[in-house]
């Protein structure tokens, strides 16, 4: 009876243990399939989390998706190819973010607030400008107002 249940914790070990090591290798296989290959903008020390974070806000502050930026894989055009630079749209936005990188350090950051400044520091992000679209300043972005429609002087009849 003893010896049956110590070859049912043995079995039951041997399991956890190799479903330990599948499970080991597997996330081992993701990050290395979630390495950072061709960054020239980003800090050295950024993550692909934080990548990929940044990625998703300027999908929302330009209003656009991921192959806005990207270009489409060679083999498989229905994939894209996120480290490939074949996409002009993608230097552009590392252009945009050296720059909005400069405007940050050289002039806002400077800004002295005083204590009694309650207004929390506000950094230019591309939503700044962008407001969800690609191109900004097309249009503007609060439309003026309709003209006042003509009106008639109150109290003045037959007119
Ligand atoms: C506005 C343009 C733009 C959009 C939209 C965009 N990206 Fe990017 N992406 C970039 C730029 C620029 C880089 C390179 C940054 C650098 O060089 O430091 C980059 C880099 C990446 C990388 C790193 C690739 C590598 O290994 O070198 C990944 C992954 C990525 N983007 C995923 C995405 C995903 C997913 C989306 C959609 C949610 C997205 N991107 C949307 C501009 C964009
Ligand atoms: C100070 C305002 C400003 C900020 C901040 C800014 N942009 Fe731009 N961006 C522009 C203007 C203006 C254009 C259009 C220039 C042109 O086409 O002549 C533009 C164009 C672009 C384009 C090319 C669009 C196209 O279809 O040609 C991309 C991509 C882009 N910006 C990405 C970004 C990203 C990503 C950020 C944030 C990191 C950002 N921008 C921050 C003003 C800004």
């Amino acid at each position: 009876m003893i010896a049956q249940n110590r070859k049912k914790l043995n079995l039951i070990l041997g399991i956890t243990i190799a479903a330990a090591l599948i499970a080991q290798s597997f996330s081992v296989q993701q990050q290395q399939q979630k390495k950072l290959q061709n960054i020239k903008v980003f800090p050295a020390t950024a993550t692909y989390e934080q990548v990929d974070h940044a990625m998703d806000q300027f999908k929302v502050d330009l209003g656009v998706k991921c192959n806005y930026c990207h270009a489409p894989e060679k083999d498989n055009p229905r994939k894209m190819d996120m480290p490939s630079d074949a996409n002009p749209k993608k230097d552009i936005a590392r252009d945009m973010i050296r720059m909005t990188d400069e405007m940050n350090k050289k002039y806002i950051a400077t800004i002295k607030h005083t204590e009694s400044d309650s207004t929390k520091i506000q950094l230019v992000t591309c939503n700044t400008c962008h407001r969800g679209v690609p191109k900004p300043f097309g249009k503007a972005v609060v439309p003026p107002p309709p003209p006042a429609p003509a009106q008639k002087p109150a109290g003045v009849p037959g007119r």
